[in-house]
């Protein structure tokens, strides 16, 4: 008797971590952001998920804002201070969401490369997240709101 109730309970647990795991896996909602954070790093492309790439990813990001990817995103001290407390509270700590190159760009990470390819459409960045996640701008990347563009196909 105490054998069986044993077995039912530990598969009753594995059923529910099963769902929970699921649950986590399926949903990608990182949002909503706190308006501080969406006003200063989203006015020019979709404020990027912190939860996907590392803290050292962050603070690179951070440190380089005067001379951002072409342009000055620059900050003053506090605000800047503010968003890297944020980003690097929420930030990931596996090693695929480790940024791969000095300039930590988040779609050069492991994860993003495995999930994405390295083809864009044709013409497009892949910085530009609502060319698929229609929601990306809530930090919304779930399932229901990709539509990905006629033509492409994630390539390698
Ligand atoms: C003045 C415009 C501007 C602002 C403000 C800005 N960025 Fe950017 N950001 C860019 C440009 C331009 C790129 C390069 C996009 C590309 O290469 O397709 C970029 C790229 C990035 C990337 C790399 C995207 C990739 O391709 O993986 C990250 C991460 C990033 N920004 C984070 C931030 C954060 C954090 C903030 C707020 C502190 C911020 N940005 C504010 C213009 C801006
Ligand atoms: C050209 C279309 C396209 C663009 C642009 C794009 N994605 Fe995706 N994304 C996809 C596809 C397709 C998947 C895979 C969905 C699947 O396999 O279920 C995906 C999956 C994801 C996932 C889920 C990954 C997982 O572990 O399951 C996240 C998070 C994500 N993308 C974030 C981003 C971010 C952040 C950006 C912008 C920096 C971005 N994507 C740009 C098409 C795109």
């Amino acid at each position: 008797m105490m054998k069986i109730s044993t077995t039912i309970f530990t598969a009753m647990s594995l059923v529910l971590a099963g769902m929970a795991s699921t649950a986590a896996a399926g949903d990608h909602s990182y949002g909503p952001y706190p308006a501080y954070y969406s006003e200063e790093c989203g006015s020019c492309h979709v404020p990027y998920p912190p939860q996907r790439m590392t803290q050292a990813g962050w603070e690179i990001q951070i440190k380089g804002l005067k001379q951002h990817f072409g342009t000055d995103a620059s900050i003053d001290a506090p605000a800047s201070q503010k968003i890297l407390a944020y980003l690097v509270n929420n930030a990931g700590v596996k090693e695929k969401l480790a940024p791969t190159e000095a300039t930590a760009r988040i779609t050069r990470t492991h994860w993003f490369v495995k999930e994405h390819g390295t083809v864009p459409p044709k013409g497009k960045a892949f910085s530009d997240c609502t060319q698929c996640h229609t929601q990306a701008a809530q930090g919304d990347y779930s399932e229901r709101s990709l539509k990905t563009p006629a033509g492409w196909r994630r390539g390698s």
